[in-house]
């Protein structure tokens, strides 16, 4: 196991631990202390957490919409109602397992519920492993208006089973695979080393263990950044890097180009332009272009 904690102003935020695989004693200690459990996720996300051992608990699941549906209006609405009716209440403990979809949104239910209840994020996919899950953003779209209404809001815990990253279909990896490109590039040369040696076991090959130390070595830059500009007001937009025409792309093919996807092109142009104003040298250009080219999506 390894723990990664979330620091800001030597305050503990929230504790990250990474695991191998799945042990309900993983999580059972933090379960106990709450009276109620209210669990969120999709479909699609096989939610397999064990509470048997925890006798004392009422716990309850929720389904939400699939993907970007889960973060409407009507769906807060839906959650809401279910929370009241089960009697959730300020000793309760909300839980999103899934990916970004699902920690947004719960993330946002427990920042506003009862003016703020506890969350844990059990983060399925290699993207919020490396990135949604870390730093508190919550958000529901608005009036088509993605991400519009939210808060910051962190998880206590953040616990992450890498298991679950083996049954991810490609294109979700791909999401996760463009953030941990864009840590690289904006924060640590020695890690985009790491990833051009080891692109082949990365991906597609998935090596849990080179995996690991990429997944770690990219949440410990998100924490340093969190940590330094909580609220979004400096250094954090530097995780933006690739996202503004990224986010272009995306909205421009209504959503049917997926994140990671939009990013690595968001990427490629803003590589483009750096080479363009000499803020890079050929050599440099080369070696970016040629690792994003690696994932082989349509150019
Ligand atoms: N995903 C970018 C951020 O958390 O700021």
């Amino acid at each position: 196991m390894n723990i990664v904690n979330l620091k800001i102003n030597n305050n503990l935020i929230s504790t990250i631990n990474i695991y191998n695989s799945h042990n309900s004693n993983q999580y059972s200690d933090i379960i106990s202390s709450y009276s109620s459990v209210f669990i969120f996720t999709q479909k699609s996300c096989s939610m397999d957490l064990d509470f048997s051992n925890n006798n004392n608990n009422f716990i309850k699941t929720f389904i939400l919409k699939d993907r970007e549906s889960c973060k409407s209006i009507d769906q807060l609405r839906e959650i809401f109602d279910f929370l009241i009716l089960n009697k959730c209440n300020k000793d309760s403990l909300i839980i999103g397992f899934g990916g970004g979809t699902v920690l947004d949104t719960v993330g946002f239910v427990a920042s506003v519920y009862m003016r703020g209840i506890s969350h844990v994020f059990f983060p399925t996919t290699l993207l919020s492993m490396v990135d949604a899950a870390i730093g508190g953003k919550t958000a529901i779209n608005y009036n088509n208006i993605r991400n519009l209404i939210g808060s910051i809001n962190h998880p206590k815990h953040i616990i992450i089973i890498l298991d679950y990253l083996k049954s991810l279909p490609k294109e979700e990896l791909l999401n996760g695979f463009a953030e941990i490109i864009k840590y690289a590039l904006i924060l640590d040369e020695n890690l985009f080393n790491e990833l051009e040696e080891n692109i082949q076991d990365l991906y597609p090959q998935l090596d849990i263990n080179k995996l690991e130390h990429i997944i770690i070595q990219c949440i410990k830059h998100k924490v340093h950044v969190v940590s330094k500009d909580e609220y979004d007001y400096g250094l954090r937009r530097i995780l933006n890097f690739g996202h503004t025409v990224g986010h272009a792309i995306e909205s421009c093919s209504n959503y049917n180009i997926s994140h990671g996807l939009a990013v690595f092109y968001g990427m490629k142009v803003a590589t483009h332009i750096s080479l363009e104003l000499n803020k890079i040298d050929k050599d440099s250009y080369n070696r970016i272009i040629s690792l994003i080219d690696y994932f082989n999506f349509p150019k």
